[in-house]
């Protein structure tokens, strides 16, 4: 897989989504976590999904087209904020479950967590959620240039067995140095 180019679709904030015959690869994990730093890696492009250190920046589904139409990349809202009302939580739960169920032209979830972090409670039930409703997905353990090589083979290992699958299965990268790029556009190739 190579990516010649990427260019910003649509938003979606209501339950209408984007039809169309372009598959698509959904982003997902914890709030702050780097979803949007990872589209921007695999993109080359350094502002094309909005990142920040502030949590919660991504609120909306957000869909980028790669090399015209090949595919989309969809940004998803992280889950796990603290800092939002109740109202706000449930209605981006609501916004992802609902695209998950719903999104005719999904062919798999890169899950993405932080290496250095144990599963949240948040990311095993999505990742029951995926298997239950037979969507498959990609692990992704990003910000590996936060850890040394041993370290984040240790966290790895921890990650594996938090989500009871073997280390090899998950994917270690970082959007700051690109460590993984090739391996995720290869798990792309894979499973478009
Ligand atoms: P929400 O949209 O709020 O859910 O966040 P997000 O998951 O899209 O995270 P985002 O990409 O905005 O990144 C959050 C913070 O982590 C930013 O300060 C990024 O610069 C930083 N970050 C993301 N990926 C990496 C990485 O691989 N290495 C390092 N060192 N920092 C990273
Ligand atoms: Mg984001």
């Amino acid at each position: 897989m190579i990516i010649k180019n990427a260019e910003y679709v649509t938003s979606i904030v209501h339950k209408k989504l984007f039809e169309g015959e372009v598959p698509e690869i959904a982003i997902a994990g914890r709030s702050n976590v780097g979803k949007s730093s990872f589209i921007n890696m695999l993109t080359n492009r350094k502002k094309l999904a909005r990142s920040s250190s502030e949590p919660g920046r991504t609120r909306m589904l957000n869909y980028f087209s790669i090399n015209n139409g090949e595919f989309f990349l969809v940004d998803l809202p992280g889950y796990g904020y603290a800092k939002v009302t109740d109202k706000e939580r449930n209605s981006w739960k609501g916004l992802i479950e609902y695209y998950l169920q719903e999104s005719k032209n999904l062919k798999f979830v890169f899950l993405i967590v932080d290496v250095r972090h144990e599963p949240s409670e948040l990311d095993l039930q999505l990742a029951e959620y995926l298997k239950y409703y037979a969507i498959p997905y990609v692990l992704v353990a990003t910000k590996a240039d936060k850890l040394s090589k041993a370290a984040c083979k240790g966290a790895l290992a921890t990650l594996a067995k938090g989500f009871s699958v073997a280390a090899e299965n998950i994917l270690l990268v970082s959007s700051l140095t690109g460590t993984g790029r090739d391996a995720v556009l290869s798990a792309i190739s894979a499973n478009l």
